[in-house]
């Protein structure tokens, strides 16, 4: 059997995971004036509480999977920490950083590629349990057949290769190789953007009950945000390296603080035919700039449809909103803007807010 963790203890713990100004930079190419650097993390503060999924949201090109690569330590941090269990993994190395990093372990996005063609199933779920020394020979079969069970895996197809699987029960398979270790800290980056949408529900429900049973701690990596409101607990929001927006999941959903979040929220698509008829999305102007030169001041001030002459100028605080530990880099540093956000009228037809959106029209009692 696979052993459960410990029972979450949310109340009054520590966080598990605790990112502290995190900065990942990539050195390409060479140039006139030496390398290019993209900037694909910068300066990221988060926790993740234990028990909890902490959805991470944000366009293609965010950073969202270089923080999640950096967070379980396939990515060496630039500069910043990363503590999970208090322990800084930035400073630890060999046999205490292995033992830390069987802990903590990721699912990847595409099925297909994250799989060896040429390894057979059992091969590819024993690996971990091979590489951390933890169990060979039968020990190690009869693991991989037990987790192939929880993972809803037929496990007398120890022997066959990934390609005579489904793209879902592929994803199985990574969730196996993932579970295997017996984890407290999953970081699933983009788990079911790869499937149907069919399939999608399965693997959404597969990964809920693996959390209830052997309580699981997840960052949930997604650009689905219908999605992400189903599974996370809290959301945060990045967009360019940074961290716009954290909250309670309905906080961000129902009252989004950031002018970006509310561009996302805004393009969820809800099931009430009538407040489906009603949604305004919010359409953002241009592609998300190139990390390798940043915009200067507000990342998102090229495309923020309230932007002022100081957005490009003074990068804003982090910001803490509300009981929860909510943060929004945006308007609320500067007073012609919050305040401008707040007075709007909500929704009765002809709002003059430019980042009017469905929400506006269709939950009349909230308030900006
Ligand atoms: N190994 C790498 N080398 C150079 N640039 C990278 C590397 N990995 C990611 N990047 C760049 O970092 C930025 C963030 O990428 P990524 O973390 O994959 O974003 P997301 O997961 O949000 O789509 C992108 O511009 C991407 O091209
Ligand atoms: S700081 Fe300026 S550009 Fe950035 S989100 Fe706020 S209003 Fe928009
Ligand atoms: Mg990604």
């Amino acid at each position: 059997m696979i052993e459960a963790a410990p029972a979450a203890t949310t109340a009054g713990a520590p966080p598990l995971l605790r990112v502290e100004n995190v900065v990942k930079h990539f050195a390409i190419g060479a140039g006139f004036i030496g390398h290019a650097v993209v900037h694909a993390v910068d300066g990221v503060d988060l926790v993740v509480n234990t028990g909890e999924t902490l959805g991470l949201v944000g366009e293609s090109g965010s950073g969202k999977s270089t923080l999640g690569r950096v967070i379980v330590q396939l990515y060496p941090a630039t500069s910043g920490h990363v503590y999970f269990k208090d322990v800084d993994l930035t400073k630890v190395r060999g046999e205490k950083l292995r033992r830390i990093r069987q802990q903590m372990q990721m699912i990847f996005q595409d099925p297909y590629a994250s799989l060896n063609p040429r390894m057979a199933v059992g091969d590819i779920i024993a690996e971990p349990l091979h590489n951390f020394g933890l169990a060979r020979g039968k020990a190690a079969e009869k693991r991989v057949q037990e987790t192939m069970r929880v993972c809803g895996l037929n496990p007398n197809f120890i022997n066959r290769y990934p390609h005579e699987f489904s793209g879902g029960q592929r994803q199985r398979i990574g969730i196996a190789r993932a579970l295997v270790l017996n984890p407290s800290f999953i970081v699933a980056d983009e788990p079911v953007s790869a499937l149907d949408v069919s399939i999608q529900a399965q693997i959404v429900n597969l990964m809920e009950d693996l959390q209830d049973r052997f309580h699981l701690t997840f960052l949930f990596i997604a650009h689905d945000l219908s999605v992400v409101h189903h599974m996370s607990d809290r959301i945060a929001v990045m967009y360019l390296g940074k961290i716009v927006e954290v909250g309670a999941t309905a906080e961000v959903r129902d009252r989004p603080l950031h002018p970006y979040t509310k561009v996302l929220e805004s393009s969820v698509p809800v099931p009430d035919p009538d407040l489906e008829m009603a949604r305004r999305p919010i359409l953002l102007t241009g592609e998300i700039p190139s990390p390798v030169n940043p915009p200067s001041g507000c990342r998102f001030h090229t495309r923020c449809p309230i932007a002022q002459q100081i957005c490009s100028e003074v990068e804003p605080p982090l910001e803490r909103k509300s009981e929860w530990p909510r943060f929004c880099s945006g308007f609320p540093w500067t007073p012609t803007c919050m305040p401008r956000i707040r007075r709007w009228p909500i929704a009765k037809g002809s709002s003059p807010c430019p980042i009017r959106a469905m929400s506006c029209s269709a939950r009349a009692s909230r308030s900006w």
